[in-house]
């Protein structure tokens, strides 16, 4: 934890260039929005309640989202810069009691891929340096877009001026050096200049920027540190830049978890969040989606086009192709798909097989139980050992309220069942193929729910013949 250090997030600008209508620091990559991967960051490294955010632009729909952070929130009503972000801050310090911190570190809403370590390293290096502003650099290979800063020497630390890129000369127009949109600065030495900010520039907004060059001409200290990778620095202006860090958030948690023992064949086209753990000898096949908090224990496979959604699955379960899991308990040894549909709340017992085409929801499934074919499970508790016939279902809706369908343990259903809720399948009962079953059947008893068949001889042959005259 820094001490002395409090941190802003800029976070209330619009996000023009992505021409969408989602606020730009909402907009998701690895699965979370670009403003969470910045607070998570912050939050390693001061308490929530010394983090401010800045909202300005659809301030309730960032702050809702966001909210379960317990970070602070600072409304910018208009946008109007950077430099007007922090006027909100100054404005905010002087009207609560939230006390003015000796140093305050900013950060960018929309630089989500910055670590602790960085942000660290800066202001460890503000402290050592003593200085007023402490700007985190780096060197893309395309600066284009960016601002520059300049040092007064280029192997010194002290900057003279952060330029934006409209605004830069033919000359500097060569500056490789960027600034990250992340800085340190001793809170007094900020906040005693941002009133004389102003906004003759290309854009007409308070730019943040400006204040490094006043620092300079009051004889302040300004200096710059560069990031180890260019990548943690990167903004993400267009969706397609966006799409760029995302495609780099989602190769390191690939990475991660292949250095831990799992195979994942063709990463690059697979999907897999930053919080995913899969155990060791544990099997991914190409493009396969893991997602939110999925967990997978060891050896274990997951086929081809599945997409698993905060879902829990043990050891040693195949999951065939095409499979989706939201919110799904699948216990050691089950069997899934292909093409399984898990709703939130199924739990699949050990060694339980749920096959091809099969709906779940809010479902316990006992251990070794089978529906391999066609069905629909919702509202159930099914014991062990129990078959379940092709096509049978569950009707769990009556239109207005949910009804439980319990299935004891060795019970067969015959295919295409319906079973109507609530209703009850005693132990070892069986059910006769294609029944409606609308009352309790008792233990170790035959159902059968549906009418007798009739034959009528040699009707189809007379009515050949008819036609045929
Ligand atoms: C800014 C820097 C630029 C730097 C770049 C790094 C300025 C003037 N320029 O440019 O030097 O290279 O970041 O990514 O600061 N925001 C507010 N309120 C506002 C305007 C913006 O909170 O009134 C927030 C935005 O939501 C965003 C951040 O501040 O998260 C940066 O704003 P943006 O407009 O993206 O600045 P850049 O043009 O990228
Ligand atoms: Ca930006």
């Amino acid at each position: 934890m820094l001490d002395g250090f409090s941190i802003a997030i800029m976070a209330a600008g619009k996000g023009t260039r992505l021409k969408s209508k989602r606020p730009k620091v909402l907009h998701e990559i690895g699965g979370r929005a670009l403003l969470l991967h910045v607070i998570a960051a912050a939050k390693r490294l001061v308490p929530a309640e010394r983090i401010y955010t800045i909202i300005g632009h659809e301030a309730e729909r960032v702050r809702a989202a966001v909210e379960a952070a317990g970070v602070r929130f600072v409304l910018q009503p208009e946008q109007r810069g950077t430099g007007h972000a922090m006027q909100m801050v100054k404005a905010y310090f002087a009207l609560s009691s939230d006390i003015t911190p000796e140093n305050l570190l900013v950060l960018s809403g929309d630089v989500p891929l910055i670590r602790t370590e960085t942000i660290e390293a800066v202001c460890t290096m503000h402290l050592k340096e003593a200085a007023a502003m402490t700007i985190l650099t780096a060197v893309p290979p395309d600066p284009t877009g960016y601002g520059r800063v300049l040092r007064r020497k280029a192997d010194g630390v002290e900057v003279t001026a952060i330029v934006e890129q409209k605004a830069l000369t033919q000359e500097q127009r060569d500056a490789k050096e960027i600034n990250s949109g992340i800085y340190c600065f001793r809170t007094q030495a900020l906040f005693a200049r941002l009133d004389s900010l102003s906004t003759n520039n290309a854009h007409g907004e308070f730019y943040l920027t400006d204040v490094a060059a006043m620092l300079v001409a009051d004889g302040e200290r300004v200096v710059a540190v560069q990031a180890e990778s260019v990548d943690e620095v990167l903004g993400a202006n267009t969706i397609a830049e966006m799409m760029h860090l995302d495609r780099a958030m989602r190769a390191a948690a690939a990475h991660r978890l292949m250095a831990q023992g799992v195979t994942i064949f063709r990463p690059d086209t697979c999907v897999i969040d930053a919080e995913v753990e899969v155990g060791p000898d544990t099997v991914i096949e190409p493009y396969v989606q893991l997602l939110g908090a999925t967990r997978i224990g060891s050896d274990s496979r997951v086929r081809s086009y599945s997409v698993v959604q905060d879902s829990m699955i043990g050891s040693g379960v195949l999951v065939r192709n095409g499979c989706v899991l939201d919110g799904a308990e699948v216990a050691d040894g089950a069997v899934l798909g292909p093409y399984a549909h898990l709703r939130p709340e199924s739990r699949i017992g050990e060694g339980a097989h749920i096959g091809n085409f099969v709906e779940t929801k809010k479902v316990r499934v006992g251990r070794g139980s089978k529906a391999n074919h066609l069905n629909y499970l919702g509202d159930a508790e099914i014991g062990e050992g129990v078959n379940i016939g092709a096509g049978a279902i569950t009707c769990n809706y009556d239109g207005v309220h949910k009804h439980l369908t319990r299935i004891e343990d060795g019970v067969f259903v015959g295919s295409d069942s319906t079973l109507v809720a609530p209703v009850t399948l005693g132990t070892g009962s069986y059910v006769a193929a294609g029944s409606c079953i609308t009352q309790d059947v008792p233990e170790g008893a035959l159902a059968l729910g549906r009418s007798r068949q009739v034959n009528k001889p040699d009707w189809a042959t007379r009515r050949a013949a008819r036609r045929s005259q």
